[in-house]
């Protein structure tokens, strides 16, 4: 089996996957969750993963069913069960063959209809391991389109945002208006016009050399690839701004790509129809794809 559920411990096929209508997650995206992916079968920065499923779970004061190491026994359990690899996507980039995703659900549980928190019981703990969808290695060459898109990002007011959850439709509708333009990604901006992440991205510009991207402040979710980016940016003497940027900025920039676990580093070459820069993938994205490589190569090989 190439796709296995972990329900509450129990490994599980797809097609028995199944939980209660009186699941809040799925009545009110009471939840929170993280994807994962694995290099050579590995998940990878599990422990940073986790960390935030942890934060978002108490940003939401949502009691998680399993600790961490728990996690850690359950996905190597679903894993294992979905070891039986699929099939061979010829267009895949070549460090993503036959990879994995890892997604990690935690909700509040079933109970009496109402939006009381406090009738939920039996809080739900899913993993589920699927073939890793990732964009074909023709999109790290040519780059991808990305649209700007009407519909603006949650307020941070209102659910924090810096918390993984799974209240998304927000996001649901960016990616929908986007792809009506052919584009790849959504980026969203907040109610003053700032530029904000990209519908599950982070995002990311080179004007003047420098690398800038939008602060956490401005209500973002702390990418895991984010981070690993800015870190190796700065290492590599690459000067990097985290600062709050209008659209205009974007669409000047001489290189745009976004971020994230199973993108990794992405370059944007057509940004509302208008060619990036010089519409082809930009020497400061190669770079920093390569060093991401390199690091993801590091962890896989280390364990
Ligand atoms: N999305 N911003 C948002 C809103 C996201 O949903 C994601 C991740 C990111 C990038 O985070 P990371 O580098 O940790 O993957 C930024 C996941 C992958 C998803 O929902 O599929």
């Amino acid at each position: 089996m190439d796709t296995v559920v972990n329900l509450n411990g129990r490994l599980v096929p797809p097609g028995e996957a199944v939980v209660s209508v009186f699941d809040r997650g799925f009545l009110y995206g009471d939840s929170v969750y993280e994807v994962v992916r694995t290099y050579r079968s590995r998940p990878f920065e599990i422990d940073r993963h986790l960390a935030r499923l942890g934060r978002s779970a108490e940003r939401l004061a949502l009691a998680l069913p399993w600790s961490a190491a728990e996690c850690r026994v359950e996905i190597a359990r679903a894993l294992e069960a979905a070891r039986e690899g699929a099939p061979a996507d010829p267009e895949a980039a070549p460090w993503n063959a036959g990879e994995r995703s890892i997604r990690v659900i935690m909700t509040r549980g079933a109970g009496e209809l109402g939006l009381d928190p406090a009738l939920a019981k039996d809080p739900l703990a899913i993993v589920m391991v699927t073939p890793l969808r990732a964009p074909p290695l023709a999109a790290y060459r040519s780059g991808v389109a990305c649209r700007v898109v009407g519909i603006r990002h949650d307020a941070p007011e209102a659910v924090d945002t810096t918390a993984k959850t799974g209240a998304h439709l927000a996001n649901v509708l960016a990616v929908s208006e986007a792809r009506r333009y052919g584009a790849h990604e959504a980026l969203l901006l907040d109610r003053d016009g700032l530029v904000t992440e990209g519908a599950s991205s982070n995002v990311f510009a080179v004007r003047g050399g420098r690398l800038e991207t939008p602060p956490l402040a401005v209500g973002i979710l702390e990418g895991v690839t984010r981070g690993i980016v800015l870190g190796l940016a700065r290492a590599a003497g690459i000067e990097v701004r985290e600062l709050p940027l209008q659209p205009a900025a974007l669409a000047e920039a001489e290189e745009l790509f976004i971020t994230s676990t199973a993108r990794e580093v992405l370059p944007v070459t057509t940004l509302d129809g208008r060619p990036v820069g010089a519409g082809r993938v930009g020497a400061m994205t190669t770079r920093l794809h390569a060093l991401f490589r390199e690091h993801a190569d590091r962890a896989a090989g280390a364990r």
